[in-house]
């Protein structure tokens, strides 16, 4: 890896965070509340502190070392907040800068990232045709060539990687269902059909919420898979390991704030309103205390 190390030596490392802090999530944008609300659902006695990198957003057409730079900075944010644990809700971050978060913070804050579902899609599928969706970055970071070498055999299994860089910021925008959407998803995803997959990883935290698009498009043709449950899963297991599991949770708090890079707060609101569920109780507003 070259050498990045952006940003901050732990000169003052924060105290040991205790159960009743906020678990902190990123994103480069607002994709990675699709995670944040499977493991909200998960563990009911946990709040949350969301880091969507709106300024910045999309990472996937982003160099590596960029990646790296941009998600080092929001985790660092979260870890001063006083979170006691981080999960990288994005695949392009996680794919750059896994390694090197958890060298870097050690013990003392643990890290949780992910990878596309490729797994369960292959032992799935019965034409043995899958089809992981992703940004160009997470096809380019070992992550996701590990998880290829290691699940999915090629004389078993065939596996077709697609991208599309309109779809992320339709969801940003609020535009997740709309009729340019559909149009781009058709564009993408036609092609696999024809080759004859039956199973599509979403391995971009952003694209669960396209599923009822998708799903209108290709009803009987394609079963949807991300990595929702298994991060809410590991989580929980980290949580547990480190002593870190909240026991309850008061009535009247917040369960998801949300911070923004950018100064998109209020156009943010009407976003959000059509994706968290109504259950979770959540706020949204821009950062005022910026690293860089
Ligand atoms: N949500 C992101 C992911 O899981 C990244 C989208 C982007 O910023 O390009 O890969």
């Amino acid at each position: 890896m070259s050498a990045i190390l952006p940003l901050y030596p732990l000169e003052n490392p924060m105290p040991k965070a205790s159960a009743d802090a906020p678990i902190g999530i990123f994103d480069s944008g607002i994709g990675g509340l699709s995670i944040a609300q499977e493991i909200a659902n998960y563990l009911p006695n946990e709040h949350f502190v969301y880091y969507a990198d709106t300024a910045h957003v999309p990472y996937g057409p982003r160099s590596d070392q960029n990646i790296r730079e941009l998600t080092a900075n929001a985790i660092e944010w979260l870890y001063r907040r006083g979170c006691k644990v981080a999960v990288v809700a994005c695949n392009t971050a996680s794919a750059f800068s896994l390694d090197y978060l958890r060298e870097h913070y050690g013990e003392n804050f643990p890290i949780i990232g992910l990878v596309p579902a490729l797994k369960p899609a292959v032992l799935q599928s019965k034409s043995k045709v899958v089809a992981v969706l992703a940004t160009p970055a997470t096809f380019r970071g070992q992550l996701i060539k590990d998880v290829i070498q290691r699940f999915a055999e090629p004389s078993q299994v065939e596996v077709l990687n697609v991208t599309c860089l309109d779809l992320v910021p339709y969801v940003e925008d609020g535009l997740h269902n709309s009729p340019e959407c559909k149009e781009s998803l058709k564009r993408v995803l036609d092609p696999i059909v024809d080759k004859n997959a039956d199973h599509l990883v979403l391995g971009c935290t952003h694209y669960p919420f396209l599923k009822s698009a998708i799903q209108s498009l290709y009803e009987n043709q394609l079963t949807l898979v991300d990595s929702g449950s298994a991060v809410a899963r590991q989580t929980a297991r980290i949580l547990l390991k480190n002593e870190l599991i909240s026991k309850t949770i008061a009535k009247d708090k917040t369960r998801l704030r949300c911070f923004v890079s950018g100064q998109n707060a209020k156009e943010l609101e009407i976003v959000l309103k059509h994706l968290i569920q109504p259950e979770i109780t959540w706020s949204i507003e821009n950062i005022v205390d910026k690293l860089i």
